[in-house]
């Protein structure tokens, strides 16, 4: 067993820990921010604004790439934020805790950060909005806070399996986790999302996160973008390696076509 869950196996069960290890990649994310941005503008971006950051761990690595490295997160609840002080703002450096602020807002009420390179949406958050005013709202906030060189980077789930009620497990060191679709509504494309963990030799826990989301489309949100007072946005695809088994590859490039599967998770850029 590994050090980093042995620890937490014998302690309370600690959600957040569960949910980063699952669900989180910002290595990845970093890299892809980075990729794009430089594909779009030629450079690198410096100042990151991570909305809906829960406990900003994203936004605690992005500082981590130096000493131009700046980045603010907004989430509405302070008990993520609390998480994500205790556990990632503290292994910080001094000079990279300078360098990163959490705000405990609403993202539709964020006026007040400005001048950022890059804005993120990530792990589906905005699907909160289901009302088309206030996403636009949202998107409009965004706008905003880019001036006239930046890039809002947001992901997207879709595909059929997405609206099928179903409980996807994937199996980790010492517990399960499992993605359930609780019901989808055609009517208005409600949908409900929960994460329940199962840990080795105990019940499973239920609904330890759950989410009341839109599933709004990919050419919806580029409409919305656009009516935000966005001037391009960019829809990207995963690639698949040439062998049969017609799985993602993890690398992302940009396209106006691409072939349905079951289940994907996408990335869109919108630039000014
Ligand atoms: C799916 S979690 C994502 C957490 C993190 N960004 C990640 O990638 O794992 C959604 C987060 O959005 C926050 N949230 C929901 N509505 C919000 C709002 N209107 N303004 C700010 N944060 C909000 C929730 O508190 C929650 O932490």
């Amino acid at each position: 067993m590994g050090q980093k869950f042995a620890s937490k196996v014998e302690s309370t069960f600690d959600k957040y820990w569960y949910y980063e290890n699952s669900v989180q990649n910002t290595e990845s994310d970093i890299e892809f921010i980075n990729e794009k941005f430089e594909e779009i503008y030629g450079d690198q971006p410096r100042k990151l604004r991570e909305d809906f950051c829960g406990t900003g761990m994203l936004m605690c690595d992005w500082v981590k790439q130096g000493k131009n490295y700046r980045a603010v997160g907004i989430d509405n609840d302070p008990e993520p934020i609390e998480y994500g002080k205790t556990n990632h703002l503290s292994k910080l450096n001094s000079s990279e805790k300078d360098r990163v602020q959490y705000i405990e807002g609403d993202v539709l009420d964020s006026k007040k950060v400005n001048g950022v390179d890059v804005v993120t949406a990530f792990n589906f958050s905005y699907l909160c909005f289901q009302e088309r005013e206030t996403l636009l709202n949202y998107f409009k906030e965004v706008r905003a806070s880019l001036g006239d060189k930046g890039v809002f980077f947001m992901d997207l789930l879709g595909g059929p399996e997405c609206q099928t009620e179903m409980e996807e497990k994937t199996k980790h060191e010492g517990y399960t986790y499992f993605w359930e679709c609780e019901s989808f509504n055609p009517i208005n494309n409600e949908v409900i999302y929960n994460i329940n963990f199962k840990r080795k030799g105990e019940k499973k826990r239920r609904k330890v996160f759950s989410y009341r989301w839109r599933l709004w489309s990919l050419p919806e949100l580029r409409d919305l973008l656009k009516d935000a007072g966005f001037g391009n946005t960019i829809a990207y695809w995963e690639d698949e390696d040439d062998d049969d088994d017609e799985e993602g590859n993890g690398e992302f490039y940009a396209t106006e076509h691409a072939e349905n599967c079951d289940a994907w998770v996408t990335y869109i850029a919108a630039t000014p």
